[in-house]
């Protein structure tokens, strides 16, 4: 397994290009499911995770190119020849269960494995099954797998989400563009992905109202067409890279990057006493001279902090003036990365949901390892902030998210350099 080693080389300057949405992706890529016209996504990033979703649309019958390096995906669900999504696939990543709501709404059936992903708590499937039900699913879960029918059709519902999911209203939404009837999604997550996904779904004839609220209503229409759309630009990967100046110094314009997409990050950058403006191209952020300032975090769903860069912003904190409190609301087990922090000389104390983080003057570069593709990425942003070289172990994780991060860093003046493992 290859290995990232991060010497610590002082203040950055430069430019950072910032790709489409790994997560947008990965639930736009579903959609050519429901049409059996052509779907094709520009701005896609190059990452692990979208060739797992390939093969998985592929098993099913769908036919995938990459195309302009795979920044273009057209993608073509004629008929499907399968309508079972098999383990051995899904495990690979969570994101798969998104086929489920796609493959029920055309065709009436659907076999789906439970899915796998990053340990970062249970993480079930509840409420994407109960979606569906709400729409006239009979479902079983046998073996492992979800069993999915609707006999005559998917019929629109009230579907109250007890709890914020976006997978689940992803799934829900996907489904309910071809519903007969009018479908509500109550307490909807209001991500940028799911306005997105939405925005994708009208280009394709869907006839969709309230995305980026917490009320979603579909009317369901017959069929949907092809259509060609621009994948949103990833907030996660975007928020991140605003983090390597803000840990070690010096200015980073990040290319393409949207404030509207990360309102409640920029507080707190803000807080901590980092400079944020918007440019032209995107962007900008510096940091200029002393420590940064401690500032509590708690992770809420969007427009809230968001949980995808809790483990990024703890990297930050270990060296900030004073304590933070970091509170995780959305997963239970999201500290994987705290005991790897402390290798490198960070003091955090984790209570349940609650991280406690005391600045240190200098973090110390150690051989670290990847548990989680947030966590990964934040042990890359503590070792450029250290002393020394650290080496981020088990980086398979970081693929799945972050494209060319060792030449994205390595650009703006980072010394980072992959090693290949056995
Ligand atoms: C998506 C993102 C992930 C991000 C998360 C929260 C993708 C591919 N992944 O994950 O990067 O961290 O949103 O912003 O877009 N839950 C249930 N039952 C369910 C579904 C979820 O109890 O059926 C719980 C989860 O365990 C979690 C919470 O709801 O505690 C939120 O999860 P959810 O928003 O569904 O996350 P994902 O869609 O899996």
């Amino acid at each position: 397994m290859d290995s990232i080693i991060v010497t610590g080389n002082g203040p950055l300057k430069g430019q950072i290009p910032i790709a489409g949405a790994k997560n947008a992706c990965l639930t736009l890529m579903p959609a050519t499911l429901l049409s059996d016209e052509p779907l094709t996504l520009t701005n896609a990033p190059r990452l692990s995770d979208i060739k797992t979703m390939s093969a998985l649309l592929e098993s099913l019958g769908a036919e995938v190119s990459q195309l302009q390096d795979g920044q273009v995906l057209v993608m073509s669900s004629h008929a499907l020849s399968s309508h079972v999504a098999d383990y051995d696939i899904v495990r690979k990543m969570r994101a798969s269960i998104l086929v489920l709501g796609p493959m029920l709404a055309r065709d009436g059936h659907a076999v789906v494995s439970l899915p796998g992903g990053c340990a970062i708590g249970a993480r079930p499937v509840d409420l994407h099954l109960r979606a569906l039900e709400a729409m006239g699913a009979e479902l079983e879960l046998k073996e492992g797998y979800v069993h999915a029918k609707a006999r005559n059709g998917l019929k629109g519902g009230t579907v109250e989400f007890p709890l914020v999911s976006v997978g689940a209203t992803e799934n829900a939404l996907m489904a309910a563009t071809l519903a007969k009837g009018t479908t509500v999604l109550k307490n909807a997550a209001r991500e940028p992905e799911i306005v997105d996904l939405a925005d994708c779904l009208r280009r394709m004839g869907a006839q969709i109202e309230g995305d980026g609220t917490g009320t979603i209503t579909i009317q369901g229409v017959d069929r949907l067409g092809g259509a060609t759309h621009p994948v949103v630009p990833d907030r996660i990967e975007l928020g991140t890279y605003m983090l390597a100046p803000a840990i070690c110094g010096g200015e980073v314009e990040c290319l393409g990057g949207r404030i509207d997409l990360v309102g409640a990050f920029c507080e707190k950058l803000d807080a901590a006493g980092i400079d944020v403006s918007e440019t032209e191209k995107g962007i900008k952020v510096s940091r200029k001279n002393g420590r940064v300032k401690s500032v509590d975090v708690t992770t809420e769903p969007f427009p809230g902090f968001p949980t995808d860069l809790q483990a990024q912003m703890m990297a930050l904190m270990c060296t900030a003036e004073g304590t933070s409190v970091l509170e995780e609301k959305i997963f239970e087990n999201r500290f994987m990365h705290a005991p790897e922090l402390m290798r490198m000389g960070a003091n955090i104390d984790v209570h349940g949901g609650t991280a406690t983080v005391t600045g240190v003057e200098r973090l110390k570069g150690a051989p670290v390892m990847a548990t989680d593709l947030r966590a990964s990425v934040s042990l890359i942003l503590a070792g450029l902030a250290a002393e020394g070289e650290t080496i981020v172990n088990r980086v398979y994780h970081l693929d799945r998210g972050y494209e060319s991060v060792e030449e994205k860093l390595g650009n703006v003046g980072a010394r980072i350099e992959r090693v290949s493992g056995q």
